[in-house]
């Protein structure tokens, strides 16, 4: 019989702007070496391997069986907005009321919401370079000018304020920063905080500021833009569960913003996911109020893989690495290898069994290095290290 053509796809032109995040790229490709039989040392995908602790799983379970299976508010659970409000007050030293919180499922929608209802063409959005592939993605998918800021690797991966103030124009409606930073581990700095504030001065432009790593600091403290005096109302922070809770999979993050922006952004959520999973919410309750020795226990033992990772990877030929000083990844500079980044993390999945990312996965400015993750074993971190040293002795 017959078979009739397959009929055009007519996807909308915004759909050729939409980028994506390469580590699940990675990490299916990965997946398919394994299944071939190849053994693989995962450093590629940004998740805790730890579980979620026990009293939040069973704070979980018994919502559900208490009956949170039903649609909830739009802007969250009123009280995990409460809980969210408070914890956020005291970490951020600056009166945050429930009104002006919104729940969503991962930190991801905060990005997506933010950037879809602040920017459009005609404006323009700063953002780290390398960061977090889905600010370049969304400023590109509606339609705004990406104007990227380099992170600056002999500044430990802190941007320079000085050059930021360079990028700030009338059209700039937006400002993303990210601290403790992916893919970098950089952390800004008090002094950076209160420059970058400075810089803005007056103007009115929105910040992003996106905190998801704000527990996973292995030196210094962690300042958020928002406590400072006259930015509480031009902040948006962004945290959530995923990462200081090893919660990925449940779903669940949160915006800090002033309140008449909330009901925006809470209109993004009832035009796309109604509301965040609320069993899930009422789990979020107890990680905020629970106990919080396995948050800063999960942190020690990460910066132990840290030390680990960078001092092995300071001792292979053509890698050099900076000390990270918080979230869960190392950023080796591998020019010396004379080897393209995404060339090199191919090589290494494909001939050594490594699966980490190229540098580029994150932005321009990630040329020249690659992106390990520290979620893994130091038995497996110590595998990998014996894995590359001996390709790059093979091959280099
Ligand atoms: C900088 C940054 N922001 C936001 C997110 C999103 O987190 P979630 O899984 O909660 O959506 C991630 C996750 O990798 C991240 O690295």
């Amino acid at each position: 019989m017959h078979q009739p053509a397959q009929r055009e796809l007519r996807l909308a032109a915004r759909m050729a702007r939409l980028g994506t995040e390469t580590a699940f790229e990675v990490l299916v490709k990965a997946r398919a070496l394994e299944a071939k039989g190849r053994d693989i040392v995962h450093l590629e995908i940004g998740e805790p391997d730890f579980d979620t602790p026990r009293n939040i799983i069973d704070a979980g379970c018994d919502a559900l069986h208490k009956g949170f299976t039903h649609y909830g508010p739009s802007a969250g659970l009123p009280q995990l907005r409460e809980a969210i409000a408070q914890y956020v007050s005291e970490t951020r030293r600056v009166d945050v009321s429930p009104d002006e919180v919104v729940v969503v499922p991962g930190g991801k929608p905060i990005i997506f919401f933010s950037i879809l209802a602040l920017s459009e063409q005609g404006d323009e959005v700063i953002y780290p370079n390398p960061g977090f592939p889905i600010y370049e993605s969304m400023i590109n998918y509606v339609g705004a000018k990406v104007v990227p800021i380099r992170l600056r690797e002999e500044m430990d991966f802190r941007l320079d304020v000085d050059e930021l103030a360079g990028l700030i124009n009338d059209r700039t409606k937006l400002i993303i920063i990210n601290s403790p930073q992916n893919p970098t581990g950089g952390v800004l700095t008090k002094t950076d905080i209160e420059r970058i504030a400075k810089a803005i001065g007056d103007r009115n432009i929105m910040m992003l500021s996106d905190e998801i790593y704000s527990r996973l600091i292995f030196e210094g403290e962690h300042h958020s833009i928002m406590s400072l005096d006259g930015m509480k109302e031009r902040t948006i922070l962004l945290d959530g569960f995923s990462k200081t809770y090893a919660m990925t999979g449940w779903r669940m993050g949160y915006g800090v913003m002033r309140a008449d922006f909330a009901a925006h952004i809470v209109r993004l959520m009832t035009n796309s996911s109604s509301c965040t999973a609320s069993f899930t919410q009422i789990a979020g309750v107890e990680a905020l109020r629970g106990p919080q020795d396995s948050v800063d226990q999960m942190c020690a033992e990460f910066k132990k893989r840290r030390d680990v990772m960078v001092a092995g990877l300071n001792k292979i030929k053509g890698f050099s690495c900076r000390l990270p000083k918080g979230a869960f990844y190392v950023f080796p500079n591998i020019t010396k290898t004379g080897w393209k980044s995404k060339k090199l993390a191919d090589a290494l999945l494909d001939d050594a069994g490594v699966a980490g990312l190229s540098g580029t996965a994150f932005g321009d400015f990630g040329e020249g290095y690659l992106r390990f993750s520290v979620a893994n074993s130091i038995e497996n971190i110590e595998k990998a290290l014996e894995r590359v040293d001996s390709w790059t002795k093979k091959n280099l």
